[in-house]
This record gives structure tokens, C-alpha cells and sequence, in this order.
């Protein structure tokens, strides 16, 4: 098995990684995971968000388990504090007076705010955070869904989330079950500047469950949709309803090592916003559950080497992230 794909790989520090909804950090500190490196993000007095290496620079005292008090954040375990530039601001067991030595400094690292979402960059980032061309539109509304750790390896997320042929089989308690086994070749081409991957029609079972997000009472009903990545783990699927509906989902996900990741979905929708936005994405909650369940039952990581696990035509998609994915780490 391949361990350490991901801890320290320079080239995955340099993307942007959900890790928090902004609401989960009010003000903190809260302590996340990000390619094996452990981080502290809390806020300042003015709203801003700070993400530092959870290590305090005295003792090493991890800092998500002190508090955000007045200048910044202080440390369990001496009380030292954190301004936002990471500068040592105070240490309560020397005079005032007395500056903090010049090392007692945090590395801070970058962090910002998108579509509800906290996202960090270990080192300087090198591509932006992929826009979403609804985002900000009036006629969407966005909806925001819990940050979940998954028990699974990053690559075998993006590979599923690329991946139609799993539908009537893992997904037989949500849309799957009508739908034909068979998957017709898939052209895979630039969906727009930043995703690649294919258009496609299902006809996708319309359970009790699935007529909130549907917003159809019908049995069955077609669905026009693309799904497409942008390097390195983001999926954007694009669901489109005979009634003029879409449902645009932004699937993140977030390598804390190799086996565990962050999953959070971003949901833009041109509905009539009547319905609240936990009754819509129910329906994604369960079908993102069925994934999980699958994904967790399988060891370790996927191999980055294609030709080890055999594949067919319907796995185009997911080798073709697979192929750029390992590219990318060549780089
Ligand atoms: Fe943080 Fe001492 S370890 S103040
Ligand atoms: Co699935």
C-alpha cells in the first residue's frame, strides 16, 4: 500500500482547501487537519480569519485548545498571545515592558473566506479558488452543509465523485435504483475555463425523499447534468430539470492525510427559495452518505499508477482526474 501521497507533497500545499464553515469559527480556536499538517484558525476582534501551525512557539503546546482573548490568541499552556500577523503580542510572566524574543513568532499561513467556507493554503497558493459563475447571481440562492470527515483517502473521493457507473449500485436508497446499469461512451471535454469532464442525461428515480430537491411529484425524472473537476479534489456538478430547476453542487474535498478527508458540499439553486435549506439538501445529504458508507469500506489509498487497477470505458472520467491528478504531482 502507498502511504504519504499527500503529508508534505509541495506541490498539493500550494491549492486552497475547505477545512470550516465560517459559521463553525466564531471565533474559535478551531484545530483542523490539512495534508498532515495540524492547524489552528480563530478570528480577530474585526472578523478576520487567521490560520497558524497549531504550536505555539514556547513549549509547542498545541493552541486550539486555548482561548481568543483581547490582541489574539493565548496559549493554554503560558498564556503567551497571537496577534493576527502571528507577532508574540503579550507573555504574562515578563514585565510588559519587555518585548517577546524575536522567534516567538507564529508562521502564519494563507487563509480566507469563500461561498460560506474557511479555506487555507499551506504555501503561497498558485491557482485561485474555482469561481462559480452562480455564485452571487440573485436568482440562486447558496446553502452551506456541515463539514464532514470521511474516513477515506482523498484520491478515491475525487474518483467517485467523477464516477457514474456506481449510481445503481451504491444508490439504490436515494436515485439509483431505476437506472440502467449500462453507461453509453462519455466524450470528455472543457466544461468552461476551469472544469473538465462530460454532459450527460439520466432519468433518475423521484422518490418522496428526492421531490423537495426535484421540485417534481413525478416517479422519474430526467435530469440534465455535467460533472467536471478542477484540480486538485474539486467536483462541480450541474443538475437541470425540465421545469428550468438547477441545482449547481461544488463537492470539496480536503486531504487532512492520507486515509481521512473533509467533505463539505456547496449547493447554488435558482429555486423559488421557499422551501428551507435543510429540506434541500436532505436529499444530497443522503446520497453523499450512501458514498461514504461505500468509500470507508475500502483500505488505503488508490493507486496513482492507472494501469494497476483495471478499467473500462464508463471509468473514463474518473481516470481522466486520476491521470491529471498524478501529472500534477510530477510537477
Ligand atoms: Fe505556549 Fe508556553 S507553550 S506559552
Ligand atoms: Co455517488
Amino acid at each position: 500500500m502507498q502511504t504519504e501521497v499527500f503529508a508534505g507533497n509541495p506541490v498539493l500545499r500550494g491549492y486552497w482547501y475547505a477545512v470550516a464553515r465560517s459559521s463553525d469559527i466564531a471565533p474559535g480556536p478551531l484545530a483542523v487537519t490539512v495534508l498532515g499538517d495540524a492547524l489552528v484558525l480563530w478570528r480577530t476582534a474585526d472578523g478576520a480569519l487567521v490560520a497558524a501551525p497549531d504550536r505555539c512557539p514556547h513549549r509547542d503546546a498545541p493552541l486550539s485548545l486555548g482561548e481568543v482573548v483581547e490582541g489574539g490568541l493565548q496559549c493554554p499552556y503560558h498564556g503567551w498571545t497571537f496577534g493576527a500577523s502571528g507577532a508574540c503580542v503579550r507573555v504574562p510572566s515578563a514585565p510588559p515592558e519587555r518585548a517577546a524574543p524575536p522567534t516567538a513568532r507564529l508562521k502564519t499561513i494563507h487563509a480566507t473566506e469563500r461561498y460560506g467556507l474557511a479555506w487555507v493554503s499551506l504555501d503561497a497558493p498558485v491557482a485561485d479558488i474555482p469561481p462559480m459563475a452562480c455564485d452571487g447571481e440573485v436568482r440562486f440562492r447558496r446553502i452551506n452543509t456541515p463539514v464532514e470527515v470521511w474516513r477515506a483517502s482523498a484520491m478515491r473521493m475525487a474518483d467517485n465523485f467523477m464516477d457514474i457507473a456506481h449510481v445503481p449500485w451504491v444508490h439504490t436508497g436515494t436515485f439509483g435504483r431505476a437506472q440502467d446499469t449500462h453507461v453509453p461512451p462519455l466524450t470528455l471535454e472543457q466544461l468552461d475555463d476551469t472544469f473538465y469532464g462530460y454532459r450527460y442525461t439520466i432519468e433518475a428515480d423521484n422518490p418522496d425523499v428526492a421531490t423537495v430537491a426535484s421540485g417534481s411529484q413525478a416517479p422519474l425524472v430526467t435530469r440534465w447534468m455535467t460533472t467536471g473537476f478542477a484540480l486538485p479534489f474539486t467536483i462541480r456538478s450541474t443538475i437541470r430539470y425540465a421545469t428550468g430547476l438547477e441545482h449547481v453542487l461544488l463537492l470539496l474535498t480536503t486531504p487532512m492525510d492520507d486515509l481521512r478527508s473533509y467533505f463539505t458540499f456547496v449547493v447554488w439553486r435558482n429555486d423559488d427559495f421557499s422551501v428551507p435549506a435543510d429540506e434541500v439538501v436532505a436529499f444530497d445529504r443522503r446520497i453523499g452518505l450512501e458514498d461514504k458508507t461505500m468509500l470507508e469500506s475500502i483500505p488505503g489509498v488508490l493507486s496513482l499508477d492507472v494501469t494497476v487497477t483495471p478499467s473500462v470505458q464508463a471509468d473514463r472520467p474518473s481516470l481522466a482526474w486520476r491521470r491529471q491528478f498524478a501529472a500534477l504531482l510530477q510537477r
